[in-house]
């Protein structure tokens, strides 16, 4: 009897999607959910061919060198700044992500997450909770307006015109975006957003939306000169990645209202949330729940499980990020 192909699935999943892969492979799991140290994930992955990982885990050259048996390394996430693609390409290592599972979902939370901002949800909250609301007041926790505003969307792919639509066929918004590349015609009309510079953006926005991949190019893509640019009144959401934001100078423009509010699902160095941040009232904060449905969380699982699958039995992944090693990976 051929001996089945062993792999690491590296965080706690859905038992259903484990059982699954139990019909193909041999399949290690982590029931603790604790994230391996590197020295602890290069130990698990010996004998391993593939692995299932979210973005707590970095796959780096020192061990994709430490781990050469190793074949596929599938992501539980859109976002793959956890991956060192190039170095997995040179190692012969196919790199595969999530995309398109989540993006409605993801959608839904960056307007979410722009309304509890927006109309200071979680801060009227934790007032009423305290037991400081005594009368109704004109002025008390007066917000934004959402409806008719401008929003403005960095970064426009699945996600970012997703949101688009929701602000212009929902709440009536004009959309404006800027990207390293202009959309076609046809995707701006499906979303009324209009291309403009990230200059413009950053000036004319009610509402800014950060939804752009994660890379050394966009670290810091908004710091202290960026939001000197915003209006006074503007918020910004960050549902892309910690570090597109330096959220030691937002601290600092929330604290002096250089702009009215910040919601942020992701942080620099998270799960560590900088203190200063912690302080603020005009910041909504959550965990990193963007695309934190059931069904989407299963959907992501599973196709993650499907590529690994669809790989290892027949050589063709649903959604590689460097198709370009398949023909060497498979040949060896
Ligand atoms: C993604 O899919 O990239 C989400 O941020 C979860 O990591």
């Amino acid at each position: 009897m051929t001996q089945r192909p062993s792999i690491l699935v590296a965080r706690a999943i859905f038992p259903e999607v484990i059982e699954r892969l139990r019909e193909h492979f041999d399949v290690e799991t982590n029931h603790t959910d604790a994230p391996f140290t590197p020295q602890q994930l290069a130990e698990r992955l010996q004998g391993k061919v593939a692995v299932l990982t979210t973005g707590s885990e970095r796959i780096g050259a020192e061990l994709l060198a430490a781990c050469p048996q190793l074949k596929v390394v599938a992501n539980i996430a859109v976002g793959y700044n956890n991956f060192d693609v190039p170095a997995m390409t040179a190692a012969g290592v196919l790199a595969t992500n999530t995309p398109d599972v989540l993006t409605e979902t993801t959608a839904d939370f960056g307007f979410a997450l722009l309304m509890a901002t927006a109309r200071r949800v979680t801060e009227s909250e934790h007032f009423l909770r305290a037991g400081l609301w005594s009368k109704w007041a004109l002025h008390m926790f007066a917000g934004a307006e959402v409806h008719g505003s401008t929003l403005g969307i960095l970064g426009m792919g699945r996600i970012g015109q997703g949101i688009a639509r929701r602000g212009a066929h929902g709440f009536g918004m004009q959309v404006i975006y800027h990207n390293r590349s202009r959309l076609d015609a046809a995707s701006e009309a499906a979303c009324q957003a209009r291309y403009v510079s990230k200059a413009e953006l950053l000036k004319q926005a009610d509402h800014l939306v950060l939804v752009l991949p994660y890379s050394a190019e966009s670290h810091h893509a908004i710091g202290a000169a960026e939001l000197a640019q915003m209006k006074p009144t503007a918020t910004l959401i960050n549902i892309a990645r910690g570090g597109i934001v330096d959220d030691a100078a937002l601290a600092v423009a929330l604290r002096e209202r250089r702009i009215a509010a910040a919601g942020l699902d992701v942080f620099e160095g998270e799960p560590q949330v900088h203190p200063d941040l912690l302080t603020v009232p005009n910041v909504v904060l959550t965990p990193h729940i963007a695309s934190a449905t059931i069904t989407t969380r299963k959907a992501m699982a599973n196709l993650a499980a499907d590529n690994v699958i669809a790989f290892l039995t027949q050589g063709q992944p649903l959604t590689p990020l460097n198709p370009e090693v398949l023909p060497k990976v498979l040949n060896a």
